[in-house]
Formats: C-alpha cells, sequence, structure tokens
C-alpha cells in the first residue's frame, strides 16, 4: 500500500516558482477548454519540476513555444512532471474539463446553469496544471470565453481590462494586480442580476460593491451589502486594514459544498449564507450572512495578503479570521450573548473532536487528506488560540503585533511560527512555551480546589489533558485565567491593592496556588469571558451556582453556572433541583426586560448533544427522556411567566435589531417550556403564531415545536410550510431539516421517505445537509435508534452520496466521532454498519474518515 501521508517536516518549496499565469477559458457545459501560459523561474538546483492535475485531458504541452515529445513529460497518478527545463520559461498547455459532469463540486463546476469554481484546498488543479500549493504566488490574467446569450456576465479575479465579442460569443479579460495562491482563484459565468453600491475607504477611495444572484433573489441582499460594508468600516477602524481593489464582488450560488469562499476580489457565497429576507430566512439566519460576509471579507488581509506556507497552516489564516469574526459580530451584537453562543458551538463540535477518534492538533503534523482538516479544532479552536494571545497580549499589544504580521508578511506565504514571532515582539514577552496549544491535541481540564483558614483564601489549579492518538503525554500548557471573587453579596472584592476587581491568572505548572487575604470566604469567578479553551472543575454548592446566574457580571460565568445547574439536574437526575431551578427561572424571567437575548441563553435548557458531550458512555434516549421531564416541570410551574414572553402580533414590527431578535429568542424558549409542558390550548397558538408572523423565525419556530410535539394541526401546518416553500429553495431546506430532527424513533422512516421525495436532490449539498446532515447530527434519539436503524439508513445515504460528493460524504461521515463512547450494543451496531460501508467502494476522502473512525482507541 502507498503511504500517502503528508508530513509537515517533509515540507520544501517547490522547485519553480510561477511569476505570471495567464489563462484563457473556453466555457462549454461538458468541454471546456482551460489554456495555461506559465512563466517559472528555478528557485533551486533542480531542472525537474512537478505540476498537480486531477482529470484533466491535456491537449498538448509546449515549453517556450516548443512542443515537448512524449519522453520529455510524464503524467500519471495527478502529477506531470517535466524535466530538463531551462532556468526561466514558458509552460504552455492546452487541457480539456467537463464541468457539466463534475458533482464532486471541486474546480469549475455548474450550478443552476451557471460556471462557477471552487478551488480551495486542491480544486485548482482540476482546472489546470499548475504547482498547486499556496506558497507559490503568481500574478492571474484571465480571459473567458462563452456564448452571450446564456452567459452574459463573465467574472474572474481582480480588474476587468479588456472585453469584446465575436458572432455569439463573448469575451472578458480579467487582471488580478495582487499575486495569490490558485486556491484564491475564482471564475463565474451566468446570468446574474445584481445589487451594485460603493464604500469610500479611509483613504478616500471609492471601492465598487457587486453582489450577484439571480433575479428572484435580489431583493434579498440588503442585509448583506449592509453586513459588507460594516464589515469593511470594522477592519479599518479596528485594524487600520482598508480593502485593497477597486471592486469586490460576491455571487451567491446554490450549490456549494460549504458556506462561502474568499477568492480574491471575488468571493463565492452559498445562498444559505448571503440571502436574507424576512419571509425566507431566520433571526440566525440573518446573524449567519453578517458572519460569514464578514469572514470572508476578513480574509483579505488574513489569508489572501498574507496566506499559508503549507496546508499544516490552515489556522493561521482560519483561527485568526475566526476569531476576527467573532470580535466583529461582539461588536455589532450583544457581546456577552455572542461570546456565549460561539463557546455553545465550541463545547458541542470541538470538545468531542478532542475526545475522539479524529481529535489533531490546531497545526498537525501530518495529514492524508487535506479536506478532512477544515475541522472544528482547526476552526474554532483555533480562534480560542488567537484570542488567549489577545488576553495575554491585551488588546493594544496584540494590535500592534497583527500590524507587525500584516506588514512583515504582506505578500507572503507564511507559518504559525511567524504569526507567534510578531505576537512576542510586539508584547514584549516569550509564547515558547504558549506554542504547546499548537501542537498538542486534547481538551485541558483544570480541577480548582480552595480552602479558608485565618484570614487567607487559597485557590490551587491542577490542570491536566488526557492522552490523544498519537499524543500519549501533554506538556502543561500557559493558560489564561481571567477570574474574579465575589463576596457574600455577590460584590467583586479587590484583587490587590490597586483595587482591581478582576485579573488573568496566568498558569504555567501543572499546579499552582494563590492566596488572598479576606475578611471572608468568596465565591470564585472562573475563567470569565471563557479565556481559554479548558474544561474546568470546582466543586459548587447549588446555592453558589445559582448566585452566579443571578449576579455575576460575566455572561459566559452566568450561562455556565446556569449548564452545571441543568446538568446536575438531567445528568445526574437530581430531581430536588427543580424547584431552585424554578425559583431561578422566575426571577430571571421578571428581571428579562432590556435584556431578553442573554435570559433566553440563560434559561434555554443544554440539547441532547450538548449534556452528552463530555460524557463516557452517553445514553442519549436516556438525555432525551430527562431533559423532557424537566421541561415539562419547569414549563408546569411558570405558564403564566412564560405566556408572557409570548410577543403580541405586531405587523409593522419586523427589524433584525439586537432588542427585538432578543424578545424573539425569549419567546422561542418560552413556547419550547410550554410545548413541554402540553400547556393548554398552546397547538392553536402556534398556529395562529405560524399564520399571523410576517416573518421566518416565527413562523419557523411555530412548526417546529408543533411538528417535533405531533400537536393538532401539525400534519395541516407541514402541508401549509410546504406550499409556502415550493418556490424558495432554502425554505424547502428548512421543510426538510424540521422533519429530519424530530426527536423520536419513527423519524427513521419519515427520513427515508425525504429521501425519496420529489424536492430531494443528492446533488445538492444544502437539501443532502438538511436531511442527512441533521438527522445525524442533531437528532440524536433517532440517529441512535435502539435497532440501528437509524445508522443503516444514514450509511447507505453516505455511501449514496460518496458517489457524487466526496468532501460532502467525509464531512458528514465526520460527524460520528462520539462512537468510542456510545454504550456497547448501539456501538457495535454502528461500528457493523460502518465497517460494511467500508467494504464497498469509498472516495480517498472518506475513507480516511472512516479508517480513523474505526481504528482501536489509544
Ligand atoms: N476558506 C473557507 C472556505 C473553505 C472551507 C474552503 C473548507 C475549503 C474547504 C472559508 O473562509 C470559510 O472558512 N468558510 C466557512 C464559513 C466561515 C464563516 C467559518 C464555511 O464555508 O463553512
Ligand atoms: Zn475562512
Amino acid at each position: 500500500m502507498t503511504d500517502d501521508l503528508v508530513r509537515l517536516e517533509d515540507y520544501a518549496p517547490a522547485a519553480y516558482t510561477v511569476t505570471h499565469t495567464d489563462l484563457v477559458f473556453h466555457l462549454h457545459p461538458s468541454a471546456t477548454q482551460v489554456e495555461a501560459r506559465l512563466q517559472l523561474v528555478r528557485q533551486g538546483s533542480s531542472d525537474t519540476m512537478q505540476f498537480n492535475g486531477v482529470g484533466l485531458t491535456l491537449k498538448s504541452i509546449a515549453v517556450d513555444g516548443k512542443p515537448l515529445a512524449a519522453e520529455q513529460y510524464h503524467y500519471a497518478d495527478d502529477m506531470l512532471v517535466v524535466s530538463g527545463l531551462p532556468e526561466r520559461c514558458e509552460l504552455h498547455t492546452v487541457v480539456t474539463i467537463d464541468p457539466s459532469a463534475n458533482t464532486a463540486l471541486e474546480g469549475l463546476y455548474m450550478s443552476n446553469g451557471m460556471y462557477c469554481t471552487q478551488c480551495e484546498a486542491e480544486g485548482f488543479r482540476r482546472i489546470t496544471f499548475f504547482p498547486d500549493r499556496p506558497d507559490v504566488l503568481s500574478r492571474y490574467t484571465v480571459t473567458l470565453w462563452a456564448e452571450q446569450a446564456a452567459y452574459p456576465l463573465l467574472l474572474a479575479n481582480g480588474n476587468l481590462v479588456a472585453e469584446g465579442k465575436e458572432g455569439t460569443q463573448h469575451w472578458a479579460k480579467w487582471e488580478d494586480p495582487y499575486p495569490k495562491p490558485s486556491y484564491l482563484f475564482a471564475v463565474v459565468a451566468g446570468d446574474l442580476a445584481c445589487l451594485a453600491s460603493s464604500y469610500t475607504t479611509a483613504e478616500g477611495r471609492d471601492v465598487a460593491l457587486k453582489i450577484y444572484a439571480e433575479e428572484r433573489d435580489l431583493p434579498k441582499l440588503e442585509h448583506a451589502m449592509a453586513s459588507l460594508k460594516a464589515s469593511m468600516a470594522w477592519d479599518e477602524k479596528v485594524y487600520g486594514l482598508s480593502y485593497d481593489l477597486d471592486l469586490y464582488m460576491v455571487v451567491a450560488v446554490s450549490h456549494f459544498n460549504l458556506g462561502a469562499m474568499e477568492n480574491k476580489g471575488l468571493n463565492i457565497f452559498n445562498t444559505a449564507c448571503v440571502l436574507a429576507h424576512q419571509d425566507t430566512t431566520t433571526d440566525q439566519g440573518f446573524q449567519r450572512v453578517e458572519a460569514v460576509i464578514g469572514h470572508e471579507y476578513f480574509h483579505n488581509w488574513s489569508g489572501n495578503r498574507v496566506t499559508c506556507r503549507d496546508w499544516f497552516q490552515l489556522s493561521l489564516k482560519e483561527g485568526f479570521t475566526v476569531f476576527r469574526e467573532q470580535r466583529f459580530c461582539e461588536d455589532s451584537n450583544d457581546a456577552a450573548v455572542k461570546r456565549v453562543e460561539d463557546v455553545k458551538l465550541l463545547k458541542a463540535t470541538q470538545f468531542p473532536e478532542d475526545q475522539g477518534p479524529l481529535a489533531h492538533p490546531v497545526l498537525p503534523s501530518s495529514y492524508r487528506d487535506i479536506d478532512n482538516f477544515y475541522t472544528a479544532t482547526t476552526y474554532e479552536k483555533g480562534a480560542e488560540l488567537v484570542r488567549m494571545q489577545w488576553e495575554l497580549l491585551g488588546e493594544e499589544a496584540f494590535l500592534r503585533g497583527a500590524d507587525l504580521f500584516f506588514t512583515r508578511f504582506d505578500g507572503q506565504a507564511v507559518t504559525v511560527e511567524d504569526f507567534i514571532a510578531c505576537m512576542e515582539e510586539a508584547g514584549g514577552r516569550s509564547l515558547q512555551q504558549f506554542k504547546r496549544w499548537y501542537t498538542q491535541a486534547g481538551t485541558p481540564h483544570l480541577t480548582v480546589t480552595d480552602s479558608y483558614a485565618e484570614g487567607v483564601y487559597t485557590l490551587t489549579v491542577t490542570q491536566h489533558t488526557a492522552p490523544t492518538p498519537g499524543q500519549p503525554h501533554k506538556a502543561p500548557y500557559v493558560i489564561p485565567l481571567r477570574m474574579a471573587l465575589l463576596d457574600g453579596n455577590g460584590a467583586p472584592v479587590a484583587l490587590d491593592e490597586a483595587g482591581s476587581e478582576e485579573c488573568v491568572w496566568e498558569i504555567t505548572e501543572g499546579t499552582e496556588s494563590r492566596s488572598w487575604a479576606l475578611a471572608e470566604k468568596p465565591t470564585p469567578s472562573l475563567l470569565r469571558r471563557f479565556s481559554a479553551p479548558v474544561a474546568l472543575h470546582y466543586d459548587y454548592s447549588v446555592a453558589q451556582l445559582v448566585a452566579l446566574v443571578q449576579n455575576d457580571t460575566d455572561g459566559y460565568v452566568r450561562w455556565e453556572a446556569a449548564q452545571q445547574l441543568y446538568h446536575r439536574a438531567i445528568v445526574d437526575n437530581d430531581t430536588a433541583l427543580v424547584e431552585p431551578l424554578v425559583a431561578l427561572a422566575q426571577q430571571l424571567l421578571a428581571e428579562a426586560k432590556g435584556q431578553e437575548a442573554l435570559t433566553a441563553l440563560l434559561l434555554q435548557l443544554p440539547s441532547v448533544n450538548e449534556l452528552g458531550a463530555a460524557l463516557n458512555p452517553v445514553d442519549y434516549h436516556a438525555l432525551h427522556a430527562r431533559r423532557q421531564a424537566l421541561a415539562a416541570a419547569m414549563g408546569k410551574a411558570l405558564v403564566p411567566a412564560w405566556q408572557a414572553c409570548v410577543l403580541p402580533a405586531d405587523k409593522a414590527a419586523y427589524a433584525v435589531d439586537v432588542a427585538r431578535v432578543g424578545r424573539r429568542d425569549l419567546q422561542r424558549v418560552a413556547l419550547q417550556y410550554l410545548t413541554a409542558a402540553e400547556a393548554e390550548g398552546l397547538d392553536a397558538q402556534l398556529q395562529r403564531l405560524y399564520e399571523q408572523a410576517d416573518n421566518m423565525t416565527e413562523r419557523a419556530d411555530a412548526l417546529r415545536l408543533l411538528w417535533h410535539q405531533q400537536g393538532v394541526g401539525a400534519e395541516a401546518m407541514l402541508a401549509a410550510a410546504y406550499t409556502a416553500a415550493l418556490p424558495e429553495p432554502l425554505v424547502m431546506d428548512m421543510w426538510f431539516a424540521v422533519q429530519a430532527t424530530r426527536p423520536a424513533a419513527d423519524t427513521v422512516e419519515q427520513v427515508a421517505a425525504l429521501l425519496q421525495h420529489e424536492q430531494f436532490e443528492w446533488t445538492s449539498p444544502n437539501r443532502v445537509r438538511a436531511v442527512l446532515g441533521q438527522f445525524g447530527q442533531h437528532n440524536p434519539v433517532a440517529f441512535h435508534r435502539e435497532d440501528g436503524a437509524g445508522y443503516a439508513l444514514w450509511c447507505e445515504g453516505v455511501a449514496r452520496l460518496d458517489v457524487l460528493n466526496p468532501q460532502m460524504a467525509a464531512r458528514l461521515l465526520s460527524a460520528v466521532m462520539g462512537i468510542q463512547r456510545l454504550p456497547s450494543p448501539q456501538r457495535q451496531l454502528l461500528v457493523q454498519h460502518l465497517e460494511q460501508l467500508g467494504q464497498g467502494k469509498l472516495s480517498k476522502q472518506s475513507r480516511d474518515v472512516l479508517t480513523q473512525l474505526l481504528a482501536p482507541a489509544a
């Protein structure tokens, strides 16, 4: 067997670099011709150069105008090797490709009759022969030819420099002045409408902003445009970074494997991450659009102007950009709420990854398939590592470090090491021990104990990280523990002479202690703002937890204390907690005004997945039953208070601002409790909400609650929702997802039927995610059905998808990373089905994930 492991230690620059890349596309659905002229310059001593190429039909090849004889090149195993090259030369190739047969959606493909591309990480090699690696930076000139009637719009990166027509064909020539790696290349050709606007940079330069979508979606682009302008202003204000071209384009496409892609000057977006309208999009959808628009915009500097040397450094651009996006959203929404939402995501997705067979360091040392490293660890944990540097240095020094990084490495392909060196320089401190966060996998556990005697309060912290695959021993981390100490009234006490009420305790050893002279034993408020991605253990009393939820000034600490209470009530089945929880909920509701969003987060019971994330073994059915019982008890005890959260039908009022989104969040949580309590008249109330709502947020809430509860009128509402969804694919996705997530055993049969539905499409990633993705990731009750029927259905679906779209199939597969923590009969069933899946034909990507999933636990 060939060992196709890629190792960080084997990194070496390419033999030649490509200073200029000139491409001419003759677009044709099944036979697009790509002509490439690469200006090559030798970088070392070798005269042999390797060019990646996947699925290309080579028509001609020449060097400096001379066609190569058969013995002068070799194309096999996705690699073109050319020897005897001069120090400087031009490689000229002509290839053909078939975009209409491309269901993998990598490289050049078609979506609803338009051409588009996705090149990250290794898609460019499906377009032309090229050293498809991020450290080869090249200037691109791109000419697109196509039938004018069908494809009136021809787009590529950079600036339009010339256009013309010949017969029924027309052409456009684009030039990108900024050297870029091939993964940032993009072209689009189609018949699209455009929302145009402009932005004036801090230096007074006008930038044309253009968002393209199908004509019927034009009314859904305003929010994305506003978010884009806000992102541009934020990066100027906070990082001092302005946009660098005269044109910024965003194109919405229906068929897209991911959320969006930051191609230079020409972002390509999944429609789900750019279209937003009150009739079709929920509040969470609006917030997602803002975040993704921001994220891809911020990449223009963190990723595009300064890029990655190799794919091991992926988190250099993704972790940093997620952090920038998070801070942007904190600034434009309620910061504490946004922080809690980000932590929720980290704990629900990354913590389980760190405990399972797919655990890997943020900076891995080897990989088989880079597509499988676009994980919660690379993104969300990567962002936390950048955030910790911000915590350790403080905002001002951190921003100086970022400025140094962008100035020093502008136009280069660099490493995480380079980033940290800038932070060390700006912070005037060493981050050598800190680097362990990048190279060690696993979630550190911090156990905190305390004592109080003779006026001295002592906190002792011990850190421990369990082994992960390939890493049996872990050295201690530097952990910024942001903390306060609260007195009996919940007020912070002074921690030093200067009277500071909060500090960042920098822990570096396995065990450390600190003492304070205090008049009484305080309650510690720990890991404020979630200052480090650790699992923290301190043995709080119920009274202390209640007090933290009520009084702490840190949103994260309040939320975490509430989670502990719910956890004890549900996981430990501590029914004595119902009473204090009811009292707490009553008080939170009484004080909700003006902080509805945070209140909603504090009152929302953790999902079954969140409850199970840290359990071993995990019994999802028991968790679901107990969670429902707690919701019913808390619901019944406070019916009038929950009802008071239900909003009056107020037609003119829809807007997506912090206050109104918060009120709808709280209404949703209240309706969940009332539904669990089977409150009188609730089914009719949900029907009224569905009929009278002027927005998708409330309609989707009503439908989900009534359908999941199978309340009176549920079938009729689902039918009405179907009719309403017919002209709107993104709404139809929701219609599918609502059914795929109903937590009941017979959902398995329903999902089987949905996969046969006339509106189901295996070639649409959004539709597949809405059904198989939601079922596998957000319906543990049905997925883990005791007879294994959920596994069987899901594995069949993954196998079928893998033939069409390996990247999607591999991503779906990675969601069962909790496999080792399932109780024994279920684990065996799932393993059986996965093994069966492995006996069939599988793509390299899916095989890579499956092998790791089934590897014996370390
Ligand atoms: N560069 C990525 C897109 C990407 C992801 C390319 C995976 C290749 C493989 C882009 O910047 C990104 O991270 N998109 C995210 C959304 C973002 C808001 C976290 C996505 O597509 O999910
Ligand atoms: Zn990104």
